[in-house]
């Protein structure tokens, strides 16, 4: 895709600090109401990794630009405040999503995809996306609104994941609430920022 045409590869060492992702694969697998008509949770991970360009166009399906043009993205937000930012925590490290450049930056090294949540799947999945809201995005909304809007505005990320693992035929995923807030926060030195959901991605049997 031309938007991401100077994309040269993912090819990530352990524990780079930029990771250039592929350019999206769009033209999915399945059309978008076959999609919807496979969406489903699943818990079950089976052993695999997330194939680069799959990482690439999850991101991008999430929380990308589609028009760079304008820094406008895949989801919606309230008054366009874009403060869903996503963390992916991996084997090598966590790293966090650009959407304007496409890249993903590491945060920190080394694998904490288990203090994310007690619950037993977070330790096979090879692929965590935390859904953090950035509060310093949304100044000018009382706390109200700010907690309320910024619920909405993860819904929207969090079933563009569920729809990218259901139009791939080889991933699944689940929508995590159940999650450790404190320590993701005190892991990752959030500030004015909260940890709303987490997608663990991996392979599943369909
Ligand atoms: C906001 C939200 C939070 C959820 N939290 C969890 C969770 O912490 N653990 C879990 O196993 N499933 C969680 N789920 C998944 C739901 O249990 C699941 O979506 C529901 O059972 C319906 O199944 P389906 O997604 O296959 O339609 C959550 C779903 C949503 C939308």
């Amino acid at each position: 895709m031309a938007l991401f045409a100077v994309a040269a590869s993912f090819a990530a060492s352990a524990q780079e600090k930029t990771i250039q992702l592929m350019a999206p694969e769009l033209g999915g697998e399945q059309p978008l109401r076959i999609a919807c008509e496979m969406r489903q949770t699943y818990r079950d991970f089976i052993a695999g990794d997330v194939r680069e360009e799959h990482l690439s166009t999850l991101l991008w399906m999430a929380c990308g630009e589609n028009r760079p043009d304008v820094h406008k993205r895949t989801t919606p937000t309230a008054r366009n405040a874009q403060e869903i930012e996503l963390y992916v925590f991996m084997k090598k490290g966590v790293y966090l999503y650009r959407p304007e450049k496409h890249i993903l930056s590491l945060v920190l090294g080394g694998d904490h995809r288990k203090e994310v949540s007690q619950q037993e799947f977070f330790g096979k999945a090879p692929v965590v996306v935390v859904l953090v809201a950035n509060f310093d995005k949304m100044k000018d909304f009382d706390t109200a609104s700010r907690d309320f809007y910024s619920a909405v505005d993860c819904g929207y990320v969090s079933q563009d994941i569920y729809l990218f693992c259901a139009s791939s035929d080889l991933y699944g995923t689940v929508a995590c609430g159940s999650i450790n807030r404190e320590a993701i926060s005190k892991l990752l030195k959030l500030n004015n920022a909260k940890p709303m959901l987490a997608h663990p991605v991996g392979r599943v049997q369909r």
